[in-house]
């Protein structure tokens, strides 16, 4: 796929919806009692991937317009079944956590990319709290038996979303509490939906910590725009000069919207406008005009809250006067491909300068559209996508090689891309 140099993005829409709150909405769904409309759920490669799980794992769910109506089976109610996660991390992390106590034996096997990637980080705590875990050297294919659990407290050695959801979608399970400490706050999208539905969850500063439960319920999840998949557009609106977006519905819950806290402190000019709840979540509208960006670090700290969107500010970075550097961001080698050699070799195969560290990379920022290219997506969504940006940002275009991976999280992709771009 080929990506011509774009004069100017412009145009009101939404984006998809939210990935993270899709997953969980319907792994919730299937374990609650009665129905669960997951209002405007995401429908994409890795969320189709969950709805064919549950529906493997005894749960009926349909379609309804825009909505996945899903009939739950009751917290302990999974049949024993074979599992294909397809690229999906999220459901591959997170439903261990609900098989493990089931009455049944469970077989959960990914792609390639999937299979690559380290299942041991959930794998590890559920094991402690009591479950029967077979995993292929740490990783896919990974069988689990249905045992007893015990609550345990559990301190993340990593900052990830995924394993203290594992955790705590068995503690609801297991016999007495169960506490998950966080080093550094990750998106809390699970916590907010347990809440919802019931659950009897204790939300401290550093930890979080749920208590067994007999039956939940809930009704409704309300899925936002994702704003991992308003990213993209936030980026090449506010690097291409004469650009104006805006974007509705967005999810802004606040462990996600890292990159707006980054630009803006970069000189982005970026708008939140009609911030409300909708559901458990908070929405808003964005407004984004083009602005002449400095470079900045990004530490640790920070990390969590953009994780998704670090190949993203690679290419802001290129753009910006000065040199910026991410650091404490070893995670970012361990998704949907190797991230930080992925964003390096793009941005130097569009005549960028970046250099990757083992937690990180830096990025020598040159204020001017970059060349263009040649790139490789590496069947990664993300990357995909940042190959597109980079083509509408450059002068030349940039050719992609695998660009079909947005299907991922963002089958539209590309014609949205379209209808917004001025050549
Ligand atoms: C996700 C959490 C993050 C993120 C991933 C989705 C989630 O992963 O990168 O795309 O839905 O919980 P980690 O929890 O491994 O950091």
């Amino acid at each position: 796929m080929r990506i011509a140099p774009v004069a100017r993005l412009e145009g009101h829409f939404a984006v998809p919806g939210d990935k993270s709150i899709t997953h969980r909405g319907l792994m919730l769904g299937a374990i609650t009692d009665g129905e669960t409309r997951v209002r405007d759920w995401l429908r994409a490669a890795d969320t189709e991937s969950t709805l064919n799980a549950v529906r493997a794992l005894g749960a009926s769910a349909e379609e309804d317009g825009a909505d996945v109506v899903i009939e739950g089976v009751g917290i302990r109610g999974f049949q024993s079944a074979e599992i294909d996660c397809g690229n999906a991390g999220t459901l591959a992390r997170l439903l261990p956590g609900l098989l493990a106590f089931q009455d049944g034996a469970f077989e959960l096997t990914g792609d390639e990319s999937l299979s690559s990637r380290p299942m041991q980080r959930v794998s590890k705590p559920l094991e402690l709290m009591g479950a029967q875990i077979e995993t292929t050297s740490g990783k896919l294919p990974m069988r689990i038996e249905g045992r007893p659990l015990s609550g345990i407290t559990y301190e993340l050695p990593v900052a990830s979303a995924q394993v203290k959801s594992a955790v705590l979608l068995a503690g609801l399970g297991a016999s007495g509490r169960t506490t998950v400490l966080e080093p550094l706050p990750s998106r809390d999208h699970t916590e907010l939906m347990l809440q919802a539905a019931g659950a009897s969850l204790a939300r401290r500063p550093n930890s979080v910590s749920v208590d067994p439960a007999r039956a939940l319920r809930l009704p409704e999840v309300e899925v936002p725009g994702d704003f991992s998949s308003a990213a993209p557009f936030i980026v090449a609106a506010t690097l291409i000069p004469g650009s104006r977006v805006t974007i509705h519905d967005v999810g802004l819950n606040q462990r996600r919207t890292g990159l707006l806290d980054v630009l803006e402190r970069m000189g982005a000019r970026i708008g939140v406008l009609d911030r409300r709840r909708a559901g458990a979540e908070t929405v808003g509208t964005l407004e984004v005009e083009h602005a002449a960006l400095d470079a900045t670090e990004i530490t640790a700290a920070e990390v969590p809250r953009l994780i998704d969107e670090l190949p993203l500010f690679a290419l802001v970075a290129a753009c910006a006067h000065g040199q910026s550097r991410v650091t404490g961001a070893y995670e970012l080698r361990l998704k949907e491909s190797d991230r930080t050699e992925a964003i390096v070799d793009l941005l130097r195969a569009i005549g960028a300068h970046a250099q990757s560290q083992p937690d990180g990379f830096t990025v020598q920022g040159v204020p001017a559209r970059p060349r263009g290219g040649r790139v490789d997506a590496r069947g990664d969504h993300r990357i995909a996508m940042l190959g597109a940006v980079a083509g509408a940002v450059s002068r030349d275009g940039v050719e992609i090689e695998g660009a079909e991976s947005v299907a991922i999280s963002f089958p539209g992709f590309f014609d949205l891309l379209d209808t917004l771009a001025h050549r």
